[in-house]
């Protein structure tokens, strides 16, 4: 039914005005709290053995959606009641900021696959603050992702992430820093660990002062060379992070400018995956994202030593009950391979 109305309907409109025009209706959603309440109770992760617990924090299932879809904090609760374990909202920056000129979101249908050069729109860290202070009326885990704003120079880029975390890790879950993000001039160098060093240092210090001690995670880019993500993974135990979030969109491509995601990004993300997982074992908490399409790809990466999954254009080309539809066949899988908890399946093959 889904895949029907996408092709005759949906990819025929501009792709961000689609992404535009969901992101109101789940704002709506998130307003009406029996809908909401109803949709989280038929589609939101209740079975147990779906339970995943991560630096701390509870998830009612280890399926989540990654960051760049609710830029603004403005629809999570409805998002987390059509099915995922988890929202990361953002990228988020200290100050608002336009992005990038239209248009800036591919879809590559025949790929499975979208590009995207967004570069950061959102309100801002103070506005994003407001709207997570309100009540939710459902239960939903919420990681708030954080960037560096675009016209601060990167001489200054520490104080401009501390200024975001400063805002948002009292109300976030889990806090990433993202230096993986290619549609923001020079932000991946800061992946450079000397670079990395004072930057995570600093944003770890305002997350550990926040009354519950916010964990922390940083989110890498797929094109790292091998040796550089094995940097990141010392330098993230050495500096006591709660995780690694691997990865993010890939520059490696031949299409428009801007960052590739979807199925051509499934085969890196998983090698990285394997990468961490062999290097830090599990000092750390893995999640890992990229081109996971369907429950088989979720598994595949639980198996490898993720703790938590996430996806994003998959729900694109998946339908609104995308999660919802994972979670549930996950949790056959798990009671078919005789565990009585997901957890148990982490890192098997690894
Ligand atoms: C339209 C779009 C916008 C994105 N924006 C962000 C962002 O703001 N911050 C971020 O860390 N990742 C962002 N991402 C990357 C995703 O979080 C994810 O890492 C990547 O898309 C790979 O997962 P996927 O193949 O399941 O989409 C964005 C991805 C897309 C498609």
């Amino acid at each position: 039914m889904y895949r029907l109305v996408f092709t005759q309907v949906l990819r025929r409109f501009d792709a961000e005005a689609v992404h535009r025009l969901t992101v109101t209706g789940l704002a709506v959603l998130a307003r009406l709290p029996l809908l909401k309440r109803l949709f989280h109770r038929a589609f939101a992760p209740h079975d147990p053995v779906l339970r995943v617990t991560a630096f701390g924090v509870h998830f009612p299932g280890p399926f989540g959606l990654a960051a760049g879809f609710d830029k603004d904090a403005a629809c999570a609760e409805a998002i987390a009641a059509l099915g995922f374990g988890h929202v990361e909202v953002g990228t988020i920056t200290a100050h608002a900021q336009p992005g990038n000129p239209r248009p800036r979101l591919f879809r590559l249908v025949g790929q499975r696959a979208v590009i995207n050069r967004m570069g950061f729109n959102n309100s801002g860290a103070r506005a994003a603050a407001r709207r997570l202070r309100r009540t939710r009326g459902v239960p939903v885990v919420v990681g708030v992702n954080i960037g560096k704003t675009k016209v601060v120079p990167e001489s200054e880029a520490v104080a401009d992430y501390v200024a975001g975390a400063r805002e948002l890790a009292p109300l976030a879950d889990y806090l990433v820093v993202n230096v993986s993000s290619p549609n923001t001039p020079g932000l991946r160098n800061l992946q450079a660990v000397e670079l990395l060093r004072p930057l995570l240092t600093a944003v770890k210090e305002v997350a550990d002062a926040t009354p519950r001690r916010t964990p922390l995670l940083v989110k890498i880019a797929p094109d790292l060379a091998d040796e550089d993500v094995d940097a990141v993974a010392d330098l993230a135990v050495e500096l006591g992070l709660d995780g690694i979030i691997a990865t993010n969109t890939t520059i490696r491509h031949g299409g428009e400018t801007g960052g590739l995601s979807g199925r051509p990004l499934k085969g890196r993300s998983l090698e990285v995956l394997r990468r961490l997982r062999a290097k830090v074992g599990d000092r750390l908490t893995l999640v890992s994202v990229g081109g996971v399409e369907d429950v088989d790809d979720v598994w595949e990466r639980l198996l490898a030593g993720a703790t938590l999954v996430q996806g994003y254009t998959g729900w694109i080309y998946g339908g609104p009950l995308w999660a919802a539809r994972i979670h549930r066949q996950l949790a056959r899988r798990v009671r078919r391979h005789g565990l009585s908890s997901v957890t148990e399946a982490i890192g098997r093959t690894a």
